[in-house]
């Protein structure tokens, strides 16, 4: 081949390998790390846009809701898989790593387990549904949030059926039911608001080092990262995760979106960028970030509008499925 066309092949590289790649391709091929994944269940995934910028962009998937303990055990010892099944099918078909979510928390949570005042009576329930749930799924799950969301913006310890009668012990009953169920499962604390220091980041880092200490086998922290366009902290993300990641324990951005005043605008979706570019790379700079997890796909289903009124756009892909220039940002943050 002549020197010329050499040449001319060298030059378009950059260019080829920017259209093939794919957000998960740029996390898991640029910035070496494990997945770029989304959040999704089966009812957003019959949107065929949805789906197929799910199975072309992503390489992990985090059931939005099917596997929260109102949608398996809604009755006691009741359990209801099909949908949880057909998001995790989904995903094996797709060859996508899945992030059980969430096997532990006060939210999304039947009454007849917030009824349940005896220890005995509350210890045996969670240790059934944690085994239930992780064994019926052991193989197929990449991580599980095992607790989520158990402190409070001070560092105490979230009112909860969980530990108002069991007290922290909770924590290392799940984790060890979860253990026993699916050895091969990695097993997270997730919370938000830990994008910056305080005294919740400090209450997570210190139980996560008194269970290390007990022997309770955990392995990861998921930072959320439900963050507003704009905000300083976003470009210091990397302290906090690196704290997170000082544990020991390999860490993850779990939930991550961006909202912005709806309708955004030019400048409020380019600022968007910006924070994207910082929130991804803050992963990429932390060498124990195993992967970052938008929370959805497309705008049109996310939960920002019906929680944060005026608020939305806080993903990668507006509402006609089509990418946005936070896009850019993430990818431009992994070094894309
Ligand atoms: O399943 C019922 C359906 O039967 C009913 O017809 C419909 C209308 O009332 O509601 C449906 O339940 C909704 C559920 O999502 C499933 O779609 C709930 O109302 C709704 O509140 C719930 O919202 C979810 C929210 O967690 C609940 O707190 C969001 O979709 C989900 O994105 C959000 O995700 C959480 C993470 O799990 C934990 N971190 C925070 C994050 C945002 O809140």
């Amino acid at each position: 081949m002549h020197f010329s066309s050499l040449l001319a092949l060298a030059l378009a590289v950059p260019a080829l390998l920017a259209s093939s790649q794919t957000l998960d391709a740029a996390m898991t091929g640029t910035a070496g790390r494990k997945y770029f994944g989304t959040a999704a269940d089966p009812g957003v995934l019959s949107d065929a846009a949805v789906a197929a910028v799910a199975a072309s962009e992503f390489g992990a998937v985090t059931p939005e809701n099917s596997m929260k303990w109102d949608a398996t055990e809604a009755s006691q010892d009741t359990f209801t898989l099909d949908t949880a099944d057909a998001l995790v099918e989904w995903a094996q078909t797709n060859s996508k790593l899945v992030r059980g979510h969430t096997l532990v928390w006060h939210s999304q949570l039947p009454a007849w387990v917030s009824a349940l005042t005896d220890k005995d009576a509350l210890t045996a329930a969670l240790e059934n549904h944690v085994t239930t749930l992780v064994k019926h799924f052991a193989g197929k799950i990449y991580a599980w949030d095992v607790v989520n969301e158990i402190f409070n913006e001070d560092g105490t310890f979230r009112d909860s059926v969980f530990y108002n009668v069991l007290g922290v012990d909770f924590v290392a009953l799940a984790f060890r039911a979860a253990a026993a169920a699916d050895p091969a499962a990695k097993l997270y604390i997730n919370d938000y608001n830990l994008d910056y220091s305080g005294p919740k980041l400090e209450a997570l880092i210190s139980l996560v080092n008194d269970l290390i200490a007990a022997d309770v086998p955990i392995h990861g922290i998921g930072s959320q990262a439900h963050l507003v366009a704009g905000a300083s902290m976003i470009d210091t993300l990397a302290t906090p995760l690196q704290a997170l990641a000082d544990t020991g324990l390999e860490v993850a951005l779990t939930e991550l979106d961006i909202r912005v005043p709806d309708p955004a605008d030019e400048a409020a979706l380019a600022g968007q960028q910006g924070d994207y570019e910082a929130a991804v790379g803050a992963c990429v700079a932390v060498e124990k970030c195993v992967g970052v997890s938008v929370w959805g796909v497309s705008d049109k289903d996310s939960w920002i509008p019906d929680t944060f009124s005026g608020y939305g756009e806080g993903l990668l892909f507006d509402d006609a499925v089509e990418k946005k220039p936070a896009y850019e940002g993430a990818m431009a943050g992994m070094g894309a």
